[in-house]
């Protein structure tokens, strides 16, 4: 019979070898995006030495370092909740190679026409067969310099590579920060609930990759997810018929005008939008969500960390609204989303930071 001290090693060295494959794959994306990002930035510059209407500031050495360090805890918090069994390992592999392959040129011919705007400042353009009609003054801005902003499918198409190289290729990781505080609200206050009855709303969801992994958490729950963008809501659609289990119900609207019933759902996230939003809107989101949401039901926001987290990463913040047009950025790192919460009746908040992410646990009294 095998000793126990001889199984140990047997049961460690898959999860050695799938460490070590995870982290290999998270630094090839991150070397890929790094050379990307600087290779752009120097062309940039040398198509367009005034490209920026503000300086742009220096990263020192010592930030750099600090960052290294927090994508390695990021990428240890990600790989140890998934040993924990928060959501299956596969989703740490999951890749967007075939994207990468296919809409890598079409990124830099994208450039290429974002440089042709620049010197005109004009950052609200849409081409004329594209209908703004009916959406709020607000969203009609091409955020991060988007084709036609979020009311395009070639934006869509290009948005998940793009947001990838931004973030070094650690956006999902971020996304699945929310996943740990959701399961364990949900298991504390729901409990006595069948899987399938849990209904968890995604707002803004975008091309619909936190409801990727929201069904691979919770494979039996009912999803809903919310846009503004008809263009983001077919290209989720296209991901999330990929995957077994119910198709998420994906629904066009806006996250201050929910169209559902009051304390529908147990619980509601929204990753990436709230820096997208001028302040009011923020509340009336945050508002919205308190609607919806039961009684003990969870609100997750994950966006930008904001000034008061890393005062050191002023300079990066500062940079971020000059490089990729984001009209609202500088008024949200200043913006008190815990008060807003307080506002609209969130109690028991919690905060937590990952990477250049930050995280609002809000419950519903
Ligand atoms: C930066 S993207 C984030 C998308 C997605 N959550 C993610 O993780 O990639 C912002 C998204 O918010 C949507 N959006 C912006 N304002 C909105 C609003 N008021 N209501 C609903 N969606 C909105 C946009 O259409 C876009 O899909």
């Amino acid at each position: 019979m095998a000793s126990t001290s001889n199984l140990v090693p047997q049961l460690a060295i898959p999860d050695l070898f799938g460490k070590l494959a995870y982290q290999t794959f998270q630094q090839t994306k991150n070397a890929l995006s790094l050379a990307h990002k600087m290779t752009a930035s120097r062309l940039t510059e040398w198509v367009l030495p005034e490209a920026w209407h503000q300086p742009l500031q220096e990263l020192s050495p010592e930030l750099l370092s600090t960052l290294k360090q927090m994508n390695d805890d990021l990428m240890e918090r990600d790989w140890e909740d998934a040993q924990q069994g928060v959501y299956p390992q596969s989703l740490l592999f999951e890749s967007q190679w075939d994207d990468f392959l296919r809409y890598y040129p079409q990124v830099w011919l994208e450039m290429g026409k974002v440089w042709q705007r620049l010197p005109q400042k004009n950052y609200q353009h849409f081409d004329p067969e594209i209908e703004t009609q009916g959406y709020p003054k607000y969203y009609l801005q091409n955020f991060h310099h988007q084709p036609n902003g979020y009311l395009s499918d070639r934006s869509a198409e290009l948005y998940d590579l793009q947001v990838e190289l931004l973030f070094n290729g650690c956006a999902n990781a971020m996304r699945r920060r929310i996943l740990a505080p959701l399961k364990s609200e949900l298991t504390a206050n729901f409990a006595h609930l069948l899987p399938q009855q849990i209904r968890v709303l995604d707002v803004a969801c975008g091309t619909g990759y936190t409801l990727r992994a929201l069904r691979a958490t919770l494979p039996k729950a009912s999803l809903f997810g919310l846009d503004l963008s008809p263009a983001y809501l077919r290209r989720a659609n296209q991901l999330l018929s990929q995957f077994p289990g119910e198709l998420p119900q994906l629904v066009q609207g806006k996250g201050e005008e929910l169209p559902y019933l009051d304390q529908y759902f147990h619980a509601v996230t929204s990753v990436f939008l709230f820096h997208e939003l001028p302040g009011k809107i923020r509340q009336q989101v945050i508002e919205e969500a308190f609607r919806v949401l039961k009684p003990n039901g969870v609100f997750i926001i994950c966006d930008s960390m904001q000034a008061v987290d890393r005062p050191d990463f002023t300079p990066m913040m500062e940079n971020f609204p000059t490089l990729y047009h984001e009209p609202y950025y500088r008024h949200y790192i200043h913006d008190d989303l815990q008060l807003r919460l307080e506002q609209a009746g969130f109690t028991d908040i919690r905060i937590e930071n990952h990477l250049v992410s930050k995280y609002w646990i809000a419950r519903r009294g």
